[in-house]
């Protein structure tokens, strides 16, 4: 039994620190901090954005995580492309691309995952999203509505399995209707990717349970992950099917507690007001079960960064410093680990970690933190990511 790790790509940007909000590294120019520089094209000195998240990647491969999540929001770069970039860069690194399948047609996504397969020695990964409605998915140009999303999804994912190994394979669902296609040789010998699925609802949680390899979900309270988590393997077992679990969660690990805190309170001050009011607030207008989950485990008022505090070194603040999911653990690295080794305890086979900046603490997570990770009681697991 091992546990895979994983690391995250900033492919929004980030500031060198919780405690800065510029400058934007890879693309900042001295004094003029909004200037974006051009990809390969070189800024100044020749170093651009795509450069700092090769060297992220790299760091994360050297400090012995197995890959990374390349994020897909409006506001971050592609991950397919990103992902064909940053495997020139490396050699063992994984890619998990996000994207919603109902925006690209199967029958393609297949084959630009088989080429990409078959370029990069079979290091990429699927992170399956359905979209969370409301706006961000009006965004996209997609008005489907959440539970006929998961249908398209689970039609998506039938149907690329379908053609992987070559086929003739047809299909007559309600989104998607393919004749005698399959993928030609050599592309049909590529290992299919493993899949992680993230969506808390019941509709998510049916696709999962036919397709996912791994079930991801964001950090949530201990009791309400274990319920999560048990309810989607209740669901696969039922089919036949056996799937894994993964957390994806935001780290601030330091040599003691009270520098972890630390870092967190400075972050906390330097947050902008407004960003703390809408934090507050109802929050963007969505369908996203698992948005909606991460919302109520915020308490009412927020006077003080200890007011996020949840559960022992859990933090429910980091959305406030960048954005997306708020919870996350805070410790020494021992307490670091330890909460690790809970979260595998209760059921998680992998996991996706993240720390500002991505780069330093690439390192630091996987050189301080990772190898006190003990995993299964039995002594028979071993961390795929520091194998
Ligand atoms: C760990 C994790 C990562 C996610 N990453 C993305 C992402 O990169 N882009 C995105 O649009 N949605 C992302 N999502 C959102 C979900 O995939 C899903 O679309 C959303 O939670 C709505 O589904 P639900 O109502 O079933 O929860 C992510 C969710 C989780 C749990």
């Amino acid at each position: 039994m091992t546990i895979d790790v994983f690391w995250r790509i900033p492919t929004h940007g980030e500031p060198s620190s919780h405690r800065s909000r510029k400058p934007w590294r890879g693309d900042w120019s001295p004094g003029n901090d909004s200037a974006r520089k051009p990809g390969l094209g070189g800024g100044e000195d020749g170093t651009t954005y795509i450069d700092y998240l090769a060297e992220i990647a790299r760091a994360a491969e050297i400090s012995g995580f197995q890959g990374g999540l390349i994020p897909s929001f409006p506001m971050t770069d592609e991950p397919w492309v990103i992902s064909a970039f940053l495997a020139r860069e490396t050699k063992t690194f994984r890619f998990m691309i996000p994207f919603q399948p109902g925006f690209l047609n199967p029958v393609v996504a297949a084959r630009k995952t088989a080429s990409l397969q078959r370029a990069t020695g079979g290091r990429a990964l699927y992170n399956i999203i359905t979209g969370g409605g409301g706006p961000q998915q009006l965004w996209w140009g997609d008005s489907v509505p959440h539970d006929d999303r998961y249908t398209r999804t689970t039609e998506f994912l039938d149907v690329v399995r379908g053609v992987w190994k070559g086929g003739p394979f047809s299909y007559q669902g309600k989104f998607y209707q393919v004749e005698e296609a399959g993928l030609p040789y050599p592309l049909s010998e590529e290992e299919f990717p493993e899949i992680y699925f993230s969506g808390s609802s019941d509709a998510a949680l049916a696709s999962a349970s036919k397709h996912a390899d791994y079930y991801l979900s964001w950090l949530e309270p201990f009791a309400a992950l274990r319920d999560k988590f048990s309810r989607v393997k209740e669901r696969t077992d039922v089919l036949g099917r056996k799937i894994k679990c993964a957390v994806r969660v935001d780290i601030v690990a330091r040599p003691t507690e009270e520098e972890a805190w630390e870092e967190i309170r400075r972050g906390f001050e330097n947050v902008d007001p407004d960003a703390l009011a809408r934090f507050q607030g109802a929050g963007e207008r969505s369908e996203s079960v698992g948005a909606a989950r991460q919302r109520d485990f915020r308490p009412a008022t927020i006077n003080s960064y200890k007011d996020l505090i949840t559960e022992s070194n859990i933090w429910s603040g980091f959305g406030l410093l960048r954005g997306g999911q708020t919870q996350g653990i805070v410790g020494s690295y021992e307490q670091v680990a330890e909460r690790l080794d809970d979260l595998v305890q209760l059921g998680a086979d992998a996991f996706i970690l993240a720390g500002t900046p991505h780069l330093e603490e690439a390192y630091r997570v996987g050189e301080e933190v990772l190898p006190l990770v003990r995993g299964r009681p039995s002594g028979s697991a071993a961390l795929r990511a520091v194998g």
